[in-house]
Order: structure tokens, then C-alpha cells, then sequence
């Protein structure tokens, strides 16, 4: 049976609208699904929101609502926004769900049970933007650096899940699995963050007295205080595909790949994983973790005020040249810069010039010289063969990089065979050997090698801009592709058909001109 993937984004926060930072996330997720489709493998892509925490009281207090109201407006924002982005989740969960709550209480229950939960004193510096207390590596001049806000003092008579613990095992387990936490340099961070931990104990909070906070999920132990929130937040992975015993549970978990930016990689990579090994449960397969965006650098977020939203940019450049320009742009794992002038950089450079110049090219000259159906090859040279090794490259390079978590990288490979095609095109100049009477009988070979180019880069970009894939696919005049057929199979050399109709259409990706925009 072929390997099984169950890909997550964070569950985000409902106390602001989705931009940039959660788009890429979710888009990410979403390609790297859309690509194990692609290869036959059993996928299952979860997102969601997390519901409980002060940060939704702080919210709903300014507004005079109720949390749950506030919660439901925002939950329900974002799943439109994935809807209307076209992402293809399977599970959209919510922490404010009563099956998550069971969950969450058992898995409390089964802890403490088995002595890993404390009740005592407590005082220290407590970020409410990242609901939690803070250390002295995460404040700069005093001030939280994700928040720019300082701390509250607080002290408080808590449970602790004694994740110290597990330390020991954590280490050795990154150590044994060096790709556990990837990139690279974010496992060398982690481990430094071990190191902290265990020299303050390595004790994590994980309860809110119900005096001050009565948002939350109820400790079963304990009716005078509810979960703390991220305790709550993290057992979402394990909801979401049926935890403790839903069919699809074993298969999923032992597959799993989280996705987060750097802001979330503490809780992700050390309350996480010693959480799962108090439950009894290995920690996922990888921790994949990106870097910021930013706008002039600064990371775009909602304290800030500079966020970007993903529905303006859809309706000013379509969704797929906005996705196309977050995957291609920013390198995982670093931070990138946004701004209009880059994206329509990418847009006019890559889609406009590059690709949407090889589809129109290569259509309009089947529709003049080959009355607008893909000829039948008849020799291959030199220039043919160049090309066919590009796209056996592209294709196994793609595969590569997708599964170290480098679109980016992948996007890169496709396009090294959307310039050798057009660098062919240019030297086999089809346009004047077609009114050469020694050089025309290779016109059709030329065209069948532009559309059959055509058609592997559609395949491997439809991870990347499904719409924009699925259009030039059709007007390859072979729209059912990807049905059925599975990757690296389906995109092996030589599978277009002759004789399929073709379709000159409109400019693919029309350029941009970002002074005409703003007049
Ligand atoms: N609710 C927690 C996550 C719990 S997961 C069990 C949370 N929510 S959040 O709404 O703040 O989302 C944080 C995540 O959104 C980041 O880890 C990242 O995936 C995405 N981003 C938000 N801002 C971002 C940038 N400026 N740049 C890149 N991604 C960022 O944390």
C-alpha cells in the first residue's frame, strides 16, 4: 500500500481576520496535499480555529459580546475564507466543539492519573498576546518580541504537567531524528530551548483559575478551573482524525506532518511532543517550521496593523498569482518581505513572460501550422532530447522537494522546464521552418515537444494553481489528466495523445502595470 500523509496547519486564533501569515500556511498545506493526491497517496489536510484563551475574552470584552459569539464570527471568517481561496481541507475543526472537549478531558484525566500533573504555587512573567508565561529568551528590552508588550507579573495556585520529565527522551529523540524539526537551523534552536527548560525545572501551567479567566475547557479534576489554553489547542492533532479510536486514527498519526511558523515552534516542539509522550503516543513525523512574512520588515500581524488580506489580493491579482508568488517567494523556513511590487514582479517575469508566453506560443503556432491539433512527432534530434531529459528531471526533482518541504525548491524545478522549452521553441523557430521547404517537416515535432512540455508542467503545477493547471490542460484538448492517473507515471514522457484538439485562448496570466493600478 502507498505511504499514507495527514498534514496540519495551526488552529488558528479567532480574534483576528486571516491574512498573509495564515494564507501561506494553509497554502502550503494545502500544495502538499494536492501533490500526495497527485501520487496516489492517502492524504488527510486538517485546519481549524482555536477558540478558548484570553486572548478571545480580551476581544469580546472591547466588543460587549459574548466569547462564543466572538469565536463563531471569526471561526466562521476563516472557514469562508478557505472556501472561497479554494484550499481543500478535509476537516475544519473547532476547539469550542464538544467532541474536542471529551477529548481534551480525558486526555487530562489518563495524565493525571498517572501522576504527571502537579497543584502548586506559581509566579512569572505572562505574555496574554501568546497566552503564556514568558522566558528570558523570548522578552527583548523587557518586552515580548512577537507582541512588542511587556509581560504581566502574575501568581497563581496551578496545575503543572511536569514535562521535565521527559527531556531526556526529548533530546535524544531530536538527536536520533535529525529531520524530526526541519529546517535544520530550527532544531539546533529547539535544542537550545531544552537546554533553558530543563534549568528551570521544565514545569509547563497548564490551568487558569475559572476566577479569571472561565473560557476554557473544565479540568475533570478540578470544577474550579478550566485547561489551559494551548494544552487544549495542541490535542486538536489528535481530535481531528478520530482520537483515541476512530478507524483512520493509527494510520494518520503515525504520519503526521505539522506546519507553524516560528512564532508557535516552543509549544510545537517541547510541550507537544512530551504531551504526546505522557498520552502514550509518538510525536509526529515532522515538525515543518517557515519563517515570517513581513512588511517592511516587520512580521505582518494583527497588533501591528500592517497584515495583507488574501481576499483583496484575489480580487486585485487572483488567488492562484497571490499563491503562486508566497510559494515561489519565500524559502521555507526564512522570513520573506511582501509587497505588491514583488508580486507583480513575479507575476509579469515568471507567469506572464515565461509560462503564459510558452502556452500562447505553443497554441497559437499548433492552431496555424498544425490546424489546432497536436501533431504526431515524427524524429527526435538533439534539442528534443535536451528537453526530455529537463522534464524527467523536473519530474524527480518535484518529487524530492516536496517531500523535504521545499516548494519553493520544486517551483524552481518546473520552471528550469518552462525556460528549456521556451529556449527550444526559440531555436527551433517553428514560425520561419514552417515556410522553409528543407526545415518544415520538422515543425510538427517541434510542436509536439512544446505541447507535450506543456502537459508535465501542468501536472506538476497543479499542486501550485490548480485552476490555472486544469486551464492549460484543457486547452491541451486533455482535461480529464489527472483523473486517475498518478504521478511519476502520469507525467512520463510521450503520454499526450496526437490528434487531441487544442484551444488558443486569452493570455493565461495577463502582465500587470502596478502605475496603471493605482491611477
Ligand atoms: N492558536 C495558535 C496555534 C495553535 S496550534 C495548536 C496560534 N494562532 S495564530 O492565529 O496566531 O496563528 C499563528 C500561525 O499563523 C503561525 O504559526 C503561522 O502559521 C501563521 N502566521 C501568522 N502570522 C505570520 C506571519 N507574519 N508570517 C508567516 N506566518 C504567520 O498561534
Amino acid at each position: 500500500m502507498s505511504e499514507s500523509f495527514y498534514l496540519t496547519t495551526p488552529i488558528y486564533y479567532v480574534n483576528a481576520e486571516p491574512h498573509i501569515g495564515h494564507t501561506y500556511t494553509s497554502v502550503v498545506v494545502d500544495t502538499m496535499v494536492r501533490y500526495h493526491r497527485l501520487c496516489g497517496e492517502r492524504s488527510f489536510f486538517l485546519t481549524g480555529t482555536d477558540e478558548h484563551g484570553e486572548k478571545v475574552l480580551e476581544v469580546a470584552e472591547a466588543r460587549g459580546q459574548s466569547a462564543r459569539r466572538v469565536a463563531e464570527h471569526y471561526s466562521n471568517l476563516f472557514r469562508q475564507t478557505w472556501d472561497e481561496l479554494g484550499l481543500s481541507y478535509d476537516r475544519f475543526i473547532r476547539t469550542t466543539e464538544p467532541g474536542h472537549k471529551s477529548v481534551v478531558q480525558g486526555i487530562l484525566q489518563r495524565v493525571y492519573d498517572a501522576g504527571e500533573i502537579e497543584f502548586r504555587e506559581y509566579e512569572g512573567k505572562y505574555c496574554v498576546g501568546c497566552e503564556r508565561f514568558l522566558t528570558d529568551r523570548d522578552l527583548v528590552d523587557g518586552r515580548c518580541r512577537d507582541h512588542e508588550r511587556a509581560p504581566e507579573k502574575r501568581t497563581e495556585a496551578n496545575y503543572f504537567f511536569k514535562m521535565g520529565n521527559h527531556f531526556d527522551w526529548l533530546t535524544r529523540h531530536i538527536e536520533k531524528h535529525p529531520d524530526f524539526i526541519r529546517p535544520e537551523r530550527y532544531r539546533n534552536e529547539v535544542l537550545a530551548m531544552l537546554r533553558e527548560e530543563s534549568g528551570l525545572g521544565g514545569d509547563l501551567c497548564i490551568s487558569r483559575p475559572k476566577s479569571r479567566l472561565d473560557w476554557g475547557i473544565e479540568l475533570p479534576f478540578d470544577e474550579n478551573y478550566v485547561c489551559y489554553v494551548w494544552f487544549d489547542a495542541l490535542i486538536n492533532y489528535l481530535t481531528g482524525i478520530g482520537y483515541p479510536d476512530g478507524p483512520d486514527f493509527a494510520e494518520f498519526w503515525a504520519s503526521a506532518e505539522h506546519l507553524i511558523a516560528k512564532d508557535i515552534l516552543k509549544p510545537h516542539a517541547i510541550f507537544w511532543p512530551t504531551m504526546l509522550r505522557a498520552i502514550g503516543l509518538e510525536p509526529a513525523r515532522h515538525l515543518n517550521v517557515h519563517g515570517y512574512w513581513n512588511v517592511d520588515d516587520r512580521k505582518v500581524s494583527k497588533s501591528l496593523g500592517n497584515m495583507i488580506s488574501p481576499l483583496i489580493m484575489k480580487e486585485k491579482y487572483g488567488f492562484e498569482v497571490f499563491r503562486y508568488f508566497l510559494l515561489r517567494d519565500m524559502a521555507f523556513g526564512l522570513d520573506s518581505n511582501f509587497s505588491e511590487e514583488l508580486l507583480v514582479g513575479r507575476n509579469n517575469a515568471d507567469l506572464a513572460n515565461n509560462l503564459g508566453n510558452l502556452v500562447s506560443r505553443s497554441l497559437n503556432m499548433t492552431k496555424r501550422f498544425a490546424n489546432g491539433r497536436v501533431p504526431e512527432p515524427t524524429e527526435s534530434e538533439g534539442p528534443e532530447s535536451e528537453v526530455i531529459a529537463v522534464a524527467e528531471r523536473a519530474v524527480a526533482e518535484v518529487d524530492v522537494q516536496m517531500r523535504a518541504m521545499r516548494p519553493q525548491r520544486a517551483l524552481e524545478a518546473i520552471f528550469a522546464l518552462v525556460d528549456a522549452s521556451n529556449r527550444y521553441l526559440e531555436l527551433r523557430e517553428p514560425w520561419k521552418a514552417a515556410k522553409d521547404a528543407e526545415l518544415a517537416g520538422r515543425v510538427d515535432t517541434t510542436l509536439y515537444t512544446c505541447c507535450e512540455a506543456l502537459r508535465i508542467i501542468a501536472i506538476l503545477l497543479s499542486p501550485f494553481m490548480p485552476q490555472s493547471a486544469d486551464e492549460i490542460l484543457r486547452r491541451l484538448g486533455i482535461e480529464g489528466e489527472l483523473d486517475g492517473a498518478q504521478l511519476p507515471q502520469s507525467a512520463s514522457w510521450g503520454g499526450i495523445p496526437p490528434g487531441s484538439p487544442t484551444t488558443k485562448g486569452a493570455p493565461l496570466f495577463p502582465r500587470v502595470d502596478l502605475d496603471a493600478e493605482s491611477e
